[in-house]
């Protein structure tokens, strides 16, 4: 039997990122996601390109850090975290008073493609995924055209 038929005999063939909670498990769940949101933000403040975004942010960052943890929990379908403490979300109406153009969002992706290699349990191929998708919301936070 070749390995593709056998692998397509097996039960528990390894899911696709975005399958059911594939990309929260690959994100090592809430535990692994708190991580990566931590290292997000001390990138943001370290980074010489990311100081507008952090400027927009409070300087206590405790409430921002559980609020993009518990968002992102759900976004890679786990838990809807965010909804059940603070309530239903939209991203771009989340972002519609600040102001995002494509230096702003650019600075976003940066500070989330440093934290996604600082995370050594994630899988190489999970963490171009996680990039590439989350242009997407990024991009949709933007309000300023040009
Ligand atoms: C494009 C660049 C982005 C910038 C400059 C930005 C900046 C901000 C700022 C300044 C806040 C307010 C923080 C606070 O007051 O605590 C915020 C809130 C938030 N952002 Fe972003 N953000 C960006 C992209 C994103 C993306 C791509 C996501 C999700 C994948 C995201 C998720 C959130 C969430 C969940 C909140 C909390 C909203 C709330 O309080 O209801 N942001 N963002």
């Amino acid at each position: 039997m070749s390995q593709s038929e056998q692998n397509s005999n097996t039960k528990s063939l390894p899911r696709q990122y975005g399958d059911g909670d594939a990309s929260y498990q690959a994100a090592g769940g809430e535990v692994g996601i708190k991580q990566l949101v931590d290292d997000f933000y001390d990138v943001m403040g370290e980074l010489p390109q990311a100081s507008r975004i952090r400027a927009m942010h409070p300087d206590d960052l405790e409430v921002t850090r559980d609020k993009l943890t518990r968002f992102l929990c759900g976004w890679l379908g786990g838990p809807k975290l965010f909804r059940e403490k603070y309530g239903p979300i939209q991203i771009p109406r989340a972002h519609s008073q600040l102001d995002i153009g494509v230096d702003e969002r650019d600075a976003w992706l940066k500070c989330m493609e440093l934290a996604l290699e600082k995370q050594a349990a994630y899988d190489a191929s999970f963490k171009r995924y996680m990039l590439k998708e989350l242009f997407r919301p990024a991009d949709r936070s933007r309000t300023r055209e040009e």
